[in-house]
């Protein structure tokens, strides 16, 4: 069965080669152009591990972050990414949709490599909507990461 087996693979180089995309500047790790590629995804809706920043419970911050894994997008290098946050269909989240407008750092990437990255969500609604405690619990319930990235797969 060799040749099925090697079907998915002929198709990715062929898309790579075929591929628009073009790549100005990274940080670091320019490959030759025909290795450029866009890889998308998001995290699980109403199962996106959230864990509470120590530093910001500490200082009565509400603060969540996550780790989302690229690691299948096969990039040799640190790629461009960028996020956005979805509010998922909960109960809870579709009740309160506009939550979503009250957090900050939707498109902040931290700790970048080609493997994976973190968001960090600051939930400053929480000192006022004590109804919405701002907690990884309720977290996993609202959100979810959606993210695009771009670089170089050799
Ligand atoms: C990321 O995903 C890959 C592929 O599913 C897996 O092998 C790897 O263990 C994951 N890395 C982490 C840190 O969870």
């Amino acid at each position: 069965m060799i040749l099925p087996s090697c079907f998915p693979v002929l198709l990715v180089l062929f898309h790579a080669a075929s591929s628009n995309l073009r790549i100005l500047t990274i940080h670091g790790n320019q490959g030759p152009e025909p290795c450029a590629m866009t890889c998308v995804g998001t995290t699980a809706e109403a199962d996106t591990r959230w864990t509470q920043d120590p530093l910001g419970a500490a200082t009565n911050h509400y603060i969540i972050t996550t780790t989302v894994n690229i690691s299948q997008c096969g990039f040799v290098g640190t790629p461009i990414v960028t996020t956005s946050l979805h509010t998922g269909n909960s109960a809870d989240a579709k009740k309160h949709q506009y939550i979503g407008a009250l957090v900050s750092g939707q498109s902040t990437v931290a700790d970048l490599n080609k493997d994976s990255f973190k968001v960090y969500l600051y939930g400053f609604h929480g000192n006022t909507f004590k109804s919405l405690p701002f907690t990884p619990t309720y977290g996993k319930a609202f959100w979810d990461v959606h993210w695009s990235a771009s670089g170089f797969i050799c």
